[in-house]
């Protein structure tokens, strides 16, 4: 069975109760923190930026952050967020002047590098440069907000990014992001994600009193999961 990995996007999180809420995501058996950062010009939502992730570092955070850059120009925020502790820094080519660069910038300040294609964004990008990213992370809605449905066109282009990655040999997660839920992340994962952002569908349930409730949904994804491979 492959390493899968679930990456609860905060973004649908109560920002009010942030380090809490990360807490009990990750005491539910979450594998990283993805952290959506909108800069109202590249999409049209503003969110968090340096400071929020340096925040939950010193909270005591520990697991993985996913850092999504949603944002133009790229570059600029680069070395703020891996001074700020990002694990995973990630941007769309579009946005990027000199995606080259951009991949090398994040590299040499210390992070994993990848590089996020909108539903209409071809995996042609990727030529060139498949040797510089750690993770292709496929948008299954258009960025900008959570709680959207997954764009079903979404898994033919998982199997194609899954046999790019296969064929290069190289170490490269394969990551899905938009409208991910129990009832679709077996099917996601069958055509080849590795690593799974969830947002409303994970931060969506229980009582808000109840530091437990994310355990029964992340169990629910990872019985799915491990359902992928049986016969
Ligand atoms: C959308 C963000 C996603 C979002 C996913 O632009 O990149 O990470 O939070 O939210 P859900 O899982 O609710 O679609
Ligand atoms: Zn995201």
């Amino acid at each position: 069975m492959p390493d899968y990995q679930i990456a609860p996007s905060i973004l649908s999180a109560d920002f009010a109760r942030l380090g809490e809420e990360v807490d009990n995501v990750l005491a539910a058996g979450a594998d990283m923190v993805h952290f959506d950062v909108m800069d109202n010009h590249y999409v049209p939502n503003l969110t968090i930026g340096p400071l929020v992730c340096e925040a939950l570092r010193k909270h005591g955070v520990e697991a993985p952050i996913d850092v999504h850059l949603m944002v133009r120009p790229v570059d600029r925020i680069i070395p703020d967020f891996a001074a700020a502790g990002a694990s995973y820094i990630t941007f769309h080519p579009e946005a990027s002047e000199h995606v080259d660069r951009s991949l090398g910038l994040i590299r040499d300040s210390g992070c994993r590098a990848g590089l996020v294609f909108n539903p209409a964004t071809p995996l042609s990008w990727l030529e060139h440069v498949l040797d510089k990213v750690d993770m292709i992370l496929l948008m299954s809605v258009n960025p900008g907000f959570g709680g959207q449905s997954f764009i079903p066109a979404a898994l033919d282009k998982l199997r194609r990014a899954r046999q790019l990655i296969d064929q290069s040999g190289y170490d490269i997660r394969l990551e899905i992001d938009g409208g991910v839920k129990v009832d679709n992340i077996r099917k996601i994962a069958a055509a080849g994600a590795d690593t799974f952002v969830s947002g409303s569908g994970i931060f969506g349930c229980g009582a808000d009193d109840d530091p437990h409730r994310y355990d029964g949904i992340i169990r629910q994804m990872r019985d799915e999961l491990a359902r992928v491979h049986a016969v």
